[in-house]
C-alpha cells in the first residue's frame, strides 16, 4: 500500500460513518427503473440476477461488499486483484468514482469502459444493481449506519491476508479524496437553499397586502427606488416602461421586461434592501412583492394579498417572450456525446495564429516572432 493511502486510512476511519450517510442517501435517491436502463451499457460484459454468469466481466449479483477483484472464478487483471488486496470494497461512493472513469481509478485495470459522463446515470444504475445484492447500503436504510462499514471491513479481511483499511480510504465523493469536511446539517442546507423557481417551487408559506407593502416600501426602498419605483437617480427603476422593449433605449423594469414573479420574490428577499440584504421577514416580502406588481399596473387593488397560494395565478406580461434554447449548437444542448480528441476534420489543419504573439515570457526580448507578428 502506498504511504499516501496508509496516512489516508487513519484518517478515513473517523470520518466512514459520515461517509457512510451520505452514500446511503445517494443511493436511495436513484431510481432503479431508470439505472436497468443504464444497464445497457454495461450488459454487453457483465450479467446480474438470477443465475448471472461472468461473461466479458465478472457478474455483478453482490456487488455491494465486495471486496474489489473478490469473485472466485473470474480472471481479474492485476490492477483489480491488487486494488482489493489493498483495501478497495464496492460500495456506493467506491463504484461512484470507478464508474465515472474506471482507468482512472484503477490503472491498468481490464474493463475496457469510459465511464458514465451523468451523475445521475451512475445514482440510477447504483439503485438498480443494489437489488441484486444483500448488503447494499440502500435497501436497508433502517440499519444503524454506524454498524455496517465495521462488517464490511471483516469481509474484506475475510477475502483479503493483509489486515484491509476501511474502504472509504478510496476517494470516494462522498468524503472526498482526502476525507476532509463533513456532511452539512439540514438547518445550514436550509439558508443556503432559498431559490425560488418560475414554478413556485421553493415559496415559503406567507402572505402580505399591497397595502403593507407600501408602507414598507416607503420605509426601506424608496430612498433609492423612489416613491413609485421610477429610481432616484441613478438607482434602479422598478416600475413603467411596458412597451420601451424595441426602442434604442428599453426600460428593463419587473413590468416590462422581466419574465417571471419568482425572480422579484427571491431577488428581494435575497438581496434587498440594498445594504440590508436578508433582513425581510417572509410575510414582507409578499407585501413589498405584491406592491411592486401594483407599482406596475399589475394588480389594481390596494386589499390584494399576494401569498404562496395564489402567487402563481400571476403572470408577468413579457413572459411568453423568453423561449427555452433549444438550439442543438448552443453550449448546454451539446453535452450529448464524447468531445472528438483526434481526426476530427477531413480538411488539412491549419495553424492561423500561435500564442507566442502575446509575448508574454519575460526577458524573451526581440525575436522574430515577438509582439504583433502573426505567422
Ligand atoms: C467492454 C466490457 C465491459 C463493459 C461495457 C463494462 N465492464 Fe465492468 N468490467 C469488465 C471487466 C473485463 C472487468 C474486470 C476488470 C479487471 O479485472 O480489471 C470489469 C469489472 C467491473 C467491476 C468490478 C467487479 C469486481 O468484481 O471487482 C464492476 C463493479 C463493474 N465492472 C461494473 C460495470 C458497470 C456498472 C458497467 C456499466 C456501466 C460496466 N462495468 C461496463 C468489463 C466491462
Ligand atoms: C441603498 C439603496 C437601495 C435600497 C434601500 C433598496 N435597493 Fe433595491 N436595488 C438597489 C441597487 C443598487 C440595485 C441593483 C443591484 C445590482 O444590480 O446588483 C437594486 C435592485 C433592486 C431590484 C432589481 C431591479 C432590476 O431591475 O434589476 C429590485 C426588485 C429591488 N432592488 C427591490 C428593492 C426593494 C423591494 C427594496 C426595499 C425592501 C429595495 N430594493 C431597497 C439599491 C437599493
Amino acid at each position: 500500500m502506498s504511504k499516501l493511502l496508509k496516512s489516508l486510512a487513519l484518517g478515513a476511519s473517523v470520518l466512514s460513518a459520515v461517509v457512510f450517510v451520505a452514500a446511503t442517501s445517494a443511493a436511495a435517491s436513484g431510481d432503479a427503473d431508470k439505472g436497468a436502463k443504464v444497464f445497457k451499457k454495461c450488459a454487453a460484459c457483465h450479467a446480474v440476477g438470477d443465475g448471472a454468469k461472468n461473461k466479458v466481466g465478472p457478474q455483478l449479483n453482490d456487488v455491494f461488499g465486495r471486496s474489489a477483484g473478490g469473485l472466485d472464478g473470474y480472471k481479474y487483471s492485476k490492477a483489480m486483484v491488487k486494488a482489493g488486496a489493498e483495501g478497495l470494497n464496492w460500495d456506493q461512493g467506491t463504484l461512484t468514482t470507478y464508474l465515472t472513469k474506471p482507468k482512472a481509478m484503477i490503472k491498468g485495470t481490464k474493463m475496457a469502459f469510459a465511464g458514465l459522463r451523468k451523475p445521475a446515470d451512475i445514482e440510477n444504475l447504483l439503485a438498480y444493481l443494489a437489488q441484486y445484492s444483500a448488503e447494499s447500503t440502500s435497501k436497508d436504510e433502517a440499519t444503524a449506519p454506524a454498524a455496517k462499514p465495521q462488517e464490511s471491513a471483516k469481509a474484506t479481511a475475510n477475502t483479503t491476508p493483509a489486515p484491509a483499511p476501511a474502504s472509504s480510504a478510496w476517494p470516494t465523493r462522498a468524503g472526498g479524496v482526502f476525507g476532509l469536511g463533513r456532511v452539512a446539517t439540514e438547518d445550514e442546507v436550509a439558508a443556503w437553499d432559498i431559490d425560488i423557481r418560475p414554478d413556485g417551487k421553493g415559496l415559503p408559506e406567507g402572505s402580505g397586502t399591497v397595502a403593507a407593502g407600501e408602507e414598507l416600501y416607503t420605509d426601506n426602498c424608496a430612498v433609492c427606488h423612489g416613491d413609485f419605483g421610477e429610481g432616484v437617480g441613478r438607482w434602479p427603476v422598478l416600475a413603467g416602461g411596458q412597451g420601451t422593449l424595441q426602442e434604442d433605449r428599453p426600460e428593463k423594469t419587473i413590468g416590462s421586461y422581466w419574465p417571471y414573479l419568482s425572480t422579484v420574490y427571491d431577488y428581494v428577499r435575497r438581496a434587498m434592501p440594498f445594504g440590508d440584504a436578508r433582513s425581510l421577514s417572509n410575510d414582507d416580502v409578499y407585501a413589498l412583492t405584491a406592491y411592486l406588481l401594483y407599482l406596475n399596473d399589475l394588480v389594481d387593488d390596494e386589499d390584494f394579498e399576494l401569498s404562496n397560494k395564489n402567487f402563481q395565478d400571476i403572470r408577468l406580461p413579457n413572459e411568453e417572450n423568453f423561449i427555452p434554447d433549444g438550439r442543438p449548437e448552443e453550449a448546454h444542448n451539446d453535452n450529448k456525446g464524447d468531445p472528438c480528441m483526434e481526426n476530427c476534420t477531413d480538411r488539412p489543419v491549419e495553424i492561423t495564429m500561435r500564442a507566442r504573439i502575446v509575448d508574454v515570457t519575460p526577458g524573451a526580448g526581440e525575436t522574430e516572432n515577438s509582439v504583433g507578428t502573426v505567422d
